[in-house]
């Protein structure tokens, strides 16, 4: 259970500072919020790779550790997605507490979201929407997403409201293509489901919220408009459940997990602090490490900039020239010095997709062996990440050609759904 704890509303929020101001004369540690990510820059201005152990320190976080995993395959019944086995989705918080629930029968329901910057999501997107569909299915749980079209809209200069909502319409498409339950998943945009039990939560959770708090976590400026001042109450909102009556009633004490890349981390950092405040379960969190940019492990990949990503809605060709002619290599400076020192995997990106997206343990073993010992080339290495990448953009773009409007309706219509789920308890 996720006991309100007598703490100082500020706890969480103390680790949260993200005032890119504030570094701003040092230059070498590296930088980690919803809205830019890099690695500590070196000697030569290079950026080097997350440093994953320090963010968890910084942040405050728990990493996921081999006894978490083993007791949610024990209670789910359903072996460790590759995520976790690799360590990808590496930290969390109040995990444990979620797995007590499903232990015991107990409801919960899982939540995350996606900022329609672009018609077209990217491979990194992929990551938290995979692995929640994966949730989905061993928890047997509901799922709640949210379209931020109004975020991007203030956080986008040049970006018109009516496109936003548009984006994220063409994005809840390649969503239902990842193969969510329908029965037991509601994905809503802001713009068309704000009000009702939803508006109700904002305003509470703004109330809690001062402005130096907000500026202080965010590192907004007098300049910014007010509507980014605000906005986190917005994505917090989702996080308890009386924000959807027409799935769990006017209950609000049911705990949700929210899946997510650690960038988005500040967010739920205030939620969980303004939650003890308004008597509400803190939401749990499960954090994946960042899909690296074509450019190298120092950042993310980012759908705002073309050379950095592939797109669900690239095609065959287009992969295959932008793996071979982008794609950072840690192979060899020539053959003969790859074959006489090897190459090393760990800031190779095609290497690291592999990590991401290659199903057969034993075979990505091979790979970082031989690659290490120089046995496999960088162009081998290549040419198997173009198939595994395009393999998977492919079905996507099957299964999304059979998405129709009929179905987006299905996921989306807040008077037509019924969360079958809750009826019976979860689990067991
Ligand atoms: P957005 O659209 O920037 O990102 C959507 C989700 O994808 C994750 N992500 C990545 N994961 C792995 N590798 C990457 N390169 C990568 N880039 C992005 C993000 O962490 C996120 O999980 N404000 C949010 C939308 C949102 C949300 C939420 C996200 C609203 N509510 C609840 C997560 C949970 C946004 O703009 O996400
Ligand atoms: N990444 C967004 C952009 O394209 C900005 C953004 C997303 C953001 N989430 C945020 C900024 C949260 C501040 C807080 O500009």
């Amino acid at each position: 259970m996720a006991e309100p704890q007598p703490q100082p509303p500020t706890t969480e929020l103390a680790a949260t500072s993200l005032n890119p101001n504030e570094n701003a004369n040092e230059g070498q540690e590296q930088k980690v919020t919803p809205w830019e990510v890099e690695g500590a820059k070196g000697a030569d201005g290079k950026a080097a790779a997350i440093d994953y152990d320090r963010l968890v320190e910084q942040f405050g976080t728990r990493r996921i550790d081999a006894d978490l995993i083993k007791r949610f395959e024990d209670l789910t019944g359903v072996r460790a997605h590759p995520f976790l086995r690799r360590g990808l989705f590496f930290s969390h918080r109040d995990l444990a507490s979620i797995l007590d629930r499903f232990e015991k029968g107990k409801p919960f329901y899982l939540y995350t979201g996606r900022g329609p910057s672009s018609g077209s999501m990217h491979t990194g997107h992929m990551v938290p929407f995979l692995f929640c569909k994966y949730l989905q299915d061993a928890f047997h749980a509901p799922l709640v997403i949210q379209l931020t079209d109004d975020e991007k809209f203030l956080f986008k200069q040049e970006l018109k409201l009516e496109e936003a909502h548009a984006f994220a319409i063409q994005n809840a498409k390649d969503i239902i293509a990842f193969g969510f339950n329908p029965d037991l998943t509601f994905m809503f945009s802001n713009l068309d489901y704000m009000g009702g039990g939803f508006y109700a939560n904002v305003q509470k959770i703004a109330k809690c919220i001062t402005y130096s708090q907000a500026r202080a976590a965010f590192g907004f400026v007098d300049s910014d408009n007010i509507g980014k001042v605000h906005f986190a109450s917005i994505q917090a909102a989702p996080s308890f459940s009386n924000t959807f009556p027409h799935i769990f009633g006017p209950k609000g004490d049911i705990p949700c997990l929210i899946p997510c890349a650690i960038d988005q981390d500040p967010y739920f950092r205030i939620t969980r602090d303004v939650a003890v405040r308004l008597k509400y379960p803190k939401p749990a969190l499960i954090h994946a490490q960042f899909f690296p940019a074509l450019q190298g492990s120092g950042t993310k990949m980012s759908a705002s900039k073309a050379e950095t990503a592939i797109y669900i809605t690239d095609t065959p060709n287009q992969i295959k020239k932008k793996i071979n002619s982008h794609a950072f290599s840690g192979g060899g400076a020539t053959a003969e010095l790859h074959r006489e020192f090897g190459g090393n995997p760990d800031v190779d990106v095609a290497f690291q997709w592999l990590k991401f997206f290659l199903e057969d343990d034993e075979e990505l073993e091979t790979i970082e062996r031989t690659y290490r010992a120089g046995t496999l080339s960088t162009s081998e290495l290549k040419k198997r990440c173009i198939e595994v990448v395009t393999a998977i953009v492919v079905d996507i773009q099957e299964r999304r050609k059979g998405v129709t409007d009929e179905l987006v309706r299905k996921f989306m219509d807040p008077t037509e759904k019924k969360i079958v789920q809750l009826k019976e308890p979860v689990g067991g």
